[in-house]
C-alpha cells in the first residue's frame, strides 16, 4: 500500500510516501520520501511556538514540500493509494491547514482519507528503519541524519510506550498494536517544554532540548556554587505513573533569580543547572517508566517524541531496563524520527487505519489515543 501522509500538527511541515507491507502480523516501511520543512528559524525569536505563524508557514511550504515529496519518491499522485493526515493533538491553526490541503487533495484526486493522530504516529516511529530510506531531506535539519545502526529487539507484546514531546509526556500501554490506553501523563508541563522552558531561563535559544543536552555536556567548573546545584525530582515516588515537571521548571527559575542576586554569571553555572535540570528529567522518566513496566509486564519499552532524541535519556533507560527488567528489550527510534515528520504518520495510518469520509474530517487539537 502506497501512503502519502500529511503532518502539520507543530512546527514541522511533512510529507512522506511510504510503501507499507506486512499487515499487523510483520509490518515493514519502505521510506520513498520523507520532506520536512522546518519552522525553527521563524519561531526562534520569539522562544517558542507561535500558532499563527505555525499556520501561515504550513500554507506557504505544503504544496512545494508535497511536490518535492513526489519528485524524490518518483511517484505521482495517480499512484497513491490513501492519503493520510495528522488531525491531533497539536495546534488547531496548525492542524487544520493540513487536514484541509489533505481533503481537497483527497476530494480531486478520488483518494481514500485516513485520520491519524500524532501520538500514535510517535509510538510507530520505533518501526521506521533509517537505512530502509530511499531518500531523506529536510530543509534544515539535514544534520541530524546519523547512520549509526541500532540494535533492534523485535516488539513483543505487552509493550509500553514512553512519549515525550513538546506538548506530551505520555505512558502508553499496549496490549496490542490496536489495544492501547494511557496509564501516565504530565499533570502539567510536558518534558519537553520543560527543556524549551528552562532554556529560555538560562539564554540558551529556541528548541531548548538540544541546546540543553549540549551545554550539559560541557566541562563544569567546579565552584562550590556549582556543587550547591540541586533541583527537586517531583513526584519521582508517587504510586501512579504520572509526570509533573512544573515544580522543577520553577527551581530553574528561583535558582536563576538567586544567582542574580548574589552577583554570580548565570553563564557559568549554565553547565551546571544544564546538568541537573536534564538528570532531574531523566530520571523521572526513566523512574516511572521501569516501574509501570514491572507491573504490566511489558516485554518491550517503546520511545518515541522529539525528547527521545535526548542522549542520556536513551542511555539511562537502556542501562536500567538491562539492570532491572533484563527479559524486557528497548525499542528506540532512529534519531531522524524523534521530531516529527510525515513518515511515522503513513506508518500509523497503516497500523490504526480509521475509515472517515473527507467530507467529515476535522481537526482535533485535544485528540488523545
Ligand atoms: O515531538 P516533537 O518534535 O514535537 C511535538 O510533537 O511537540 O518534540 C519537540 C520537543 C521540543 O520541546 C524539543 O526541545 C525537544 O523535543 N527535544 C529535545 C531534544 N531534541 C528535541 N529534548 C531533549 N533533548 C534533546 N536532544
Ligand atoms: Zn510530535
Amino acid at each position: 500500500m502506497k501512503i502519502l501522509a500529511i503532518e502539520t500538527s507543530c512546527d514541522e511541515t511533512g510529507i512522506a510516501i511510504v510503501e507499507a507491507k506486512g499487515g499487523l502480523k510483520s509490518p515493514s516501511f519502505q521510506i520513498l520520501s520523507n520532506v520536512v520543512a522546518s519552522q525553527i528559524k521563524v519561531h526562534a525569536p520569539f522562544g517558542g511556538i507561535v500558532p499563527n505563524l505555525a499556520k501561515r508557514e504550513h500554507e506557504k511550504n505544503l504544496m512545494p514540500v508535497l511536490l518535492r515529496a513526489l519528485r524524490e519518491a518518483r511517484k505521482d499522485l495517480r499512484s497513491i493509494d490513501v492519503i493520510a493526515v495528522t488531525v491531533g493533538p497539536g495546534l488547531a491553526p496548525a492542524l487544520w491547514t493540513g487536514v484541509n490541503f489533505a481533503k481537497e487533495l483527497a476530494r480531486t484526486e478520488k483518494k481514500p482519507l485516513i485520520p491519524v493522530n500524532h501520538m500514535e504516529g510517535h509510538i510507530v516511529s520505533v518501526l521506521l528503519d533509517a537505512s530502509n530510506i530511499q531518500c531523506f531531506t529536510s530543509t534544515l535539519n539535514v544534520g541530524r541524519l546519523i547512520s549509526k545502526q541500532i540494535k533492534k529487539p523485535k516488539i513483543v507484546f505487552p509493550a509500553l510506550a514512553l512519549l515525550v514531546s513538546g506538548g506530551h509526556t505520555e505512558l502508553v500501554l499496549l496490549k496490542n498494536w490496536r489495544n492501547k490506553k494511557i496509564i501516565g501523563e504530565t499533570l502539567d508541563d510536558a518534558a519537553g517544554e520543560a527543556f524549551d522552558k528552562v532554556a529560555r531561563m538560562l539564554e540558551l535559544g529556541y528548541p531548548g532540548g538540544p541546546a540543553i543536552a549540549k551545554e550539559a555536556e560541557k566541562k563544569l567548573r567546579v565552584t562550590p556554587y556549582a556543587l550547591r546545584v540541586t533541583l527537586p525530582r517531583p513526584m519521582l515516588h508517587t504510586k501512579d505513573y504520572n509526570f509533573s515537571f512544573s515544580g522543577l521548571k520553577t527551581a530553574v527559575l528561583y535558582l536563576a533569580e538567586k544567582l542574580k542576586k548574589d552577583g554570580i554569571s548565570i553563564k557559568e553555572m549554565r553547565p551546571a543547572i544544564a546538568r541537573e535540570f536534564q538528570n532531574a528529567v531523566v530520571e523521572a522518566l526513566t523512574a516511572k517508566t521501569i516501574r509501570a513496566a514491572k507491573e504490566h509486564r511489558a516485554k518491550t519499552i517503546i520511545l518515541g517524541g522529539g525528547v527521545a532524541a535526548n542522549n542520556l535519556l536513551r542511555e539511562t533507560l537502556a542501562k536500567e531496563i538491562k539492570k532491572q527488567i533484563p527479559a524486557s528489550g528497548l525499542r528506540l527510534p532512529a534519531i531522524q524520527f524523534t521530531g516529527d515528520n510525515a513518515a511515522m504518520i503513513a506508518a500509523a495510518a497503516y497500523l490504526f487505519p480509521r475509515k472517515v469520509s473527507w467530507t467529515k474530517l476535522k481537526a482535533i487539537d485535544r485528540m488523545r489515543i
